[in-house]
């Protein structure tokens, strides 16, 4: 039987459509219709997609939308209008509005995170806008944003955009990927990977086809500067994602962006139009030899598709779960062909880098973290909002200047860099804002989060809301985080509702934090037990009166 499968992607201004000829989309489409012939897919279906199939005398199979996938999916088929942020930015501010939490904490499914940690508890009504500030000596991703955005195309390259993808397109790849090994840019996005690494990689690596790949899933509860990149400066990201594609060979991206950014998405799907307008993306990039396009996939409610293995999955139509390393993306990603995959915030600074050089960039910063952070801090501070900072500076020196403290109440920790991460106890507040130093406390940078939290949240109650969360979005892959996670949440609720835990049951909660650290595949595991680390480290007595 001869089988012809075509993937196409269309939306209102342009479509494209290539033949398949990868084994495993022809053994899905087999699985599907056995004794079929398979011809390619509908042209008349509406709306963007990909990944959909139609054989003779069949309906339109979209890989995207199977009832046994989409059970994964928290928000596949709900709708976030309305709803309340049950967040940890959210919880640590519930005594703000105690009936908004309380509708966040009651709504099924749980929605975590709307990127409005500033106004927490937040719902989607919520319309603020936070305080937005360059604190340190040369700011880099916020520029264009502090001085009033560049949501067109036109007040973009007014204020000097697609400068630089002019600037790459006249150079090699190896010269380009040079720079970024030079400035020391890591990512951005929580593990801390040095970028020109996996650009060399990506770019090294013998293969028909490549892909970038922008993760702007920005899942971390407290985390918002993605948001506001993508919704101020949308092109910056596009500008960003052609020179990496340029770079390391790759002919198509994908934007995995996530669903409780509506705004966000409607925004970036113009720029992309703009852009296609303009001939920055599709075939002959700026008349040049060069294609390249960029697709938008949404996703549909899942922490851990933020996980880069997971993400890849997700646009590959399959579970989302996580997958065992090596291979890394960089050799074997979407589909098995050699995949960048890079945070918004990391791939933000690339214009700037490729105007400026990788030297200027290398110069901002210290020790092994160079560059700039956006940090992003809770409404429990006097001044919450995102602030462009250099890496080095103290963490005391965002809490108490630019974040002014506290509203109200004493500050009990930080938890910075999401809430799969540890705790900075007031009495660490000195440690410089930089990689190794923060993971030397057994806390993390992470995606640059900052929740502060005080009296009002017990530790038993800290606890009980992070192992719920991480219960909650497991994929379930390893047991000690699909069982173990949803174990101590028990043990905290116990502790919560009866005043204290059997000691049989701390003897259990150690052995579920080891098995965690020890076993999990990702860092959504090792994430809880680095953060009950800390609570066990620097809060010691109040934990023991949970097991007396
Ligand atoms: C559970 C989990 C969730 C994650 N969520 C995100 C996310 O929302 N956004 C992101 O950029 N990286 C996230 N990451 C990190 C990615 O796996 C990956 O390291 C990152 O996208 C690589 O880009 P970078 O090198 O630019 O940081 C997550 C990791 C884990 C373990
Ligand atoms: S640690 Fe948890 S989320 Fe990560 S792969 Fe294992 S089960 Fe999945």
């Amino acid at each position: 039987m001869a089988i012809v499968l075509y993937q196409e992607a269309f939306d209102n201004s342009s479509r494209f459509k290539r033949r398949i000829e990868d084994e495993r989309w022809i053994a899905f489409a087999q699985a599907a219709w056995p004794q079929t012939t398979i011809h390619g897919a509908d042209p008349l279906r509406r709306g963007v997609r990909s990944g959909g199939m139609r054989a003779k005398g069949h309906q339109y199979l979209d890989r995207h939308h199977r009832p046994e996938i989409d059970s994964f999916y928290h928000l596949s088929k709900a709708s976030i209008a309305g709803r309340a942020c049950q967040g940890t930015a959210c919880f640590v501010a519930r005594h703000l509005d105690p009936q908004r939490w309380h509708d966040a904490a009651s709504q099924s499914p749980r929605v975590y995170c709307l990127g409005k940690c500033y106004a927490a508890p937040a719902s989607t009504a919520e319309e603020a806008r936070p305080a937005i500030e360059i604190r340190c000596r040369q700011g880099i991703v916020l520029n264009r944003i502090v001085a009033g955005g560049a949501r067109t195309l036109e007040a973009y390259t007014r204020q000097g955009g697609y400068q630089a993808l002019e600037q790459a397109l006249g150079q090699p790849p190896e010269k380009l990927v040079q720079r970024i090994e030079i400035s020391g840019l890591r990512g951005l996005g929580g593990a801390g990977f040095p970028a020109g690494r996996k650009w060399r990689s990506v770019l090294e690596a013998p293969a028909s086809q490549k892909f970038v790949v922008a993760n702007f899933d920005e899942g971390d509860p407290g985390a918002y500067v993605d948001r506001f990149l993508v919704e101020d400066d949308p092109h910056c990201l596009i500008e960003a994602m052609i020179i990496a594609a340029y770079t390391v060979g790759a002919q198509k991206g994908w934007i995995y962006i996530r669903n409780e950014y509506p705004q966000a998405e409607a925004i970036l799907r113009a720029a992309l139009a703009e852009a296609r307008r303009e001939r920055l993306l599709g075939d002959h990039v700026l008349n040049r030899e060069f294609s390249f396009d960029l697709e938008i996939h949404v996703g549909r409610g899942s922490y851990v598709c933020g996980e880069e293995s997971a993400l890849l999955n997700s646009l590959e139509g399959k579970r989302p779960d996580v997958r065992a390393r090596p291979p890394f993306p960089a050799q074997h990603g979407l589909w098995g062909f050699p995949t960048l995959v890079h945070n918004v915030e990391t791939l933000a600074n690339i214009p700037w880098i490729i105007q400026h050089g990788g030297e200027a960039f290398q110069r901002l910063g210290f020790s092994r973290s160079r560059g700039n952070k956006v940090v992003s801090l809770n409404s429990l501070f006097e001044r919450p909002g995102l602030y462009e900072v250099e890496f080095g500076v103290p963490v005391r020196h965002i809490v108490e200047d630019l974040g002014g403290g506290l509203k109200t109440g004493t500050l009990k920790g930080v938890i910075i860099g999401g809430p799969l991460a540890g705790i900075v106890p007031p009495h660490l507040l000195d440690t410089p804002l930089g990689f190794e130093e923060l993971h030397a406390i057994h806390a993390s940078v992470g995606h640059g989060g900052v929740i502060a939290f005080d009296e009002h949240t017990s530790i038993p109650d800290l606890v009980h809301h992070i192992f719920s969360f991480g219960a909650y979005e497991s994929c379930g892959k390893c047991t000690p985080c699909r069982l173990g996670g949803r174990r101590v949440e028990q043990i905290f609720q116990h502790i919560l509702d009866r005043g204290s835990a059997a000691p049989t049951e701390e003897t259990e909660w150690v052995e579920i934090l080891s098995a965690l650290r020890l076993t999990s595949l990702c860092g959504l595991g090792t994430g809880l037990a680095e953060f009950a680390e800390t609570v066990r480290l620097y809060y010691a007595k109040e934990l023991e009166r949970c097991f007396a």
